[in-house]
């Protein structure tokens, strides 16, 4: 059971002259798949970098379980990321997996590497570099390294883009059956509002760095939020 919590986080990178992010809240409890979205430069990115630690905020807290996630090296460890690739691509998938359950400490998962691998269609390429795989393989390869260790929370960037479909409705069946199995929390940015609103049970927008809850009812899709173009900014 886990409980991210954002105050009032702002910010602002030296090169820039205004707030990547504005003083943005947010609660994600046990259960909660969120949809994060907002239209190019709104702050997806800052944001979910900030939580991943690779940020420094320029004001505000992030709390994990009630813990300031920047007080230790520890409090994420439970957290699955995927912002940018994670693999190297001179080791085999399994030495990838390998790899990554080592350098974290956590060999008690290499039990699941073969099962991750059967979930992400990857079993058969499991003795195969990375460096020639086509994009959607390459997705599905930081997917495994993200959930071989049996995250509680997962903080996912954009993860549909460059997918064809079929890898698309491949990788929602995947976090799907995740969430079903399991009782854990997500963040997902993506401007594929229809594949989020299928994963998705709360949304939140972000505009010019600041953040705003948005309610889907009835008739009502997150596309229309995006209607109205620039004027809406
Ligand atoms: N490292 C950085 N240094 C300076 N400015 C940055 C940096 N990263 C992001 N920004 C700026 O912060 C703002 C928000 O960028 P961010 O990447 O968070 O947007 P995004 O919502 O993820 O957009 P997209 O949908 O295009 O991925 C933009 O104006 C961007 O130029
Ligand atoms: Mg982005």
């Amino acid at each position: 059971m886990s409980t991210l919590k954002i105050n009032n986080l702002s910010k602002k990178f030296q090169t820039n002259d205004f707030y990547s992010l504005e003083n943005v809240n947010l609660e994600i409890n046990a259960g909660d798949i969120v949809g994060l979205v907002g239209r190019n430069g709104a702050g997806k990115s800052t944001l979910l970098k900030l939580i991943a630690k690779s940020y420094i905020p320029t004001s505000g807290t992030i709390e994990y379980n009630g813990n300031n996630i920047f007080n230790n090296d520890y409090i994420l460890k439970d957290v699955g990321i995927m912002i940018e690739p994670v693999f190297y691509s001179y080791m085999t998938v399994k030495e990838n997996l390998e790899f990554y359950l080592e350098v974290h400490g956590k060999q008690e998962f290499k039990k699941n590497i073969d099962d991750i691998l059967e979930l992400v269609d990857l079993s058969k390429k499991k003795n195969n570099k990375p460096e020639n795989f086509s994009f959607g393989m390459k997705q599905r390869l930081s997917l495994a390294i993200v959930l071989v260790d049996e995250p509680d929370f997962l903080i996912l960037d954009e993860p549909f883009v460059g997918l064809d479909p079929y890898g698309v409705q491949e990788l929602l069946e995947i976090l799907q059956s995740w969430v079903q199995e399991r009782s854990i929390s997500m963040i997902i940015s993506s401007h594929q509002l229809s594949e989020l609103e299928s994963i998705c049970n709360r949304f939140v927008m972000l505009e010019d760095g600041k953040m705003k809850d948005i309610q889907i009812e009835g008739e009502r899709s997150l596309g229309q939020y995006f209607t109205g173009g620039k004027d809406n900014k």
